[in-house]
């Protein structure tokens, strides 16, 4: 059993998404232990993606992320960091695989719906990031 961050990112909270990937995480047997709406503040953003300060997109991706409300979340389940990384698909909804939620829900490469941790340790850091260990259960 381990645990995963998640967030539902603004593009699929403003087209009212949320309930459906919502469900679809629960139809995949991960449980969410933890689930809040939060308007991310710019700061918060960018310590969020500050792996990508030097990259291009970085102004743009932190614009997006403050745009409006999004869902953040901890997943819970076998292998759930993998697993919902699998789930999303891959990060340019052009090059994700059937059935995935980037391929299904995507606008665009940065419009792309949710977001997942790419290791363990990212996934530690990130739910700590947004989470007290109180609000898990
Ligand atoms: P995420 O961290 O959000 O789960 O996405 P990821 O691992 O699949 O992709 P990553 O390389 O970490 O990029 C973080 C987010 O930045 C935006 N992005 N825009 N315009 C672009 O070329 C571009 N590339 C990345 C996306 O919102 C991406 O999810
Ligand atoms: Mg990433």
């Amino acid at each position: 059993m381990s645990r995963t961050f998640a967030i539902i990112k603004p593009d699929a909270v403003e087209r009212s998404l949320a309930g459906r990937i919502i469900s679809r995480i629960e139809s995949e047997g991960l449980r969410i232990v933890a689930l809040k709406r939060i308007y991310m503040t710019r700061k918060q953003a960018e310590g969020f993606y500050a792996e990508h300060r030097e990259r291009p997109f970085f102004g743009s991706l932190t614009d997006y992320m403050c745009s409006g409300p999004c869902y953040v979340a901890v997943l819970e389940g076998d292998n759930a960091q993998p697993r919902w990384r699998e789930i999303m698909g891959a990060t340019n909804p052009a090059d994700a695989d059937k059935g995935t939620i980037r391929k299904e829900l995507a606008v665009d490469p940065e419009k792309n719906s949710v977001h997942g941790s790419d290791s363990e340790d990212s996934a530690s850091r990130e739910i700590s990031y947004f989470f007290a260990d109180i609000e898990i259960a």
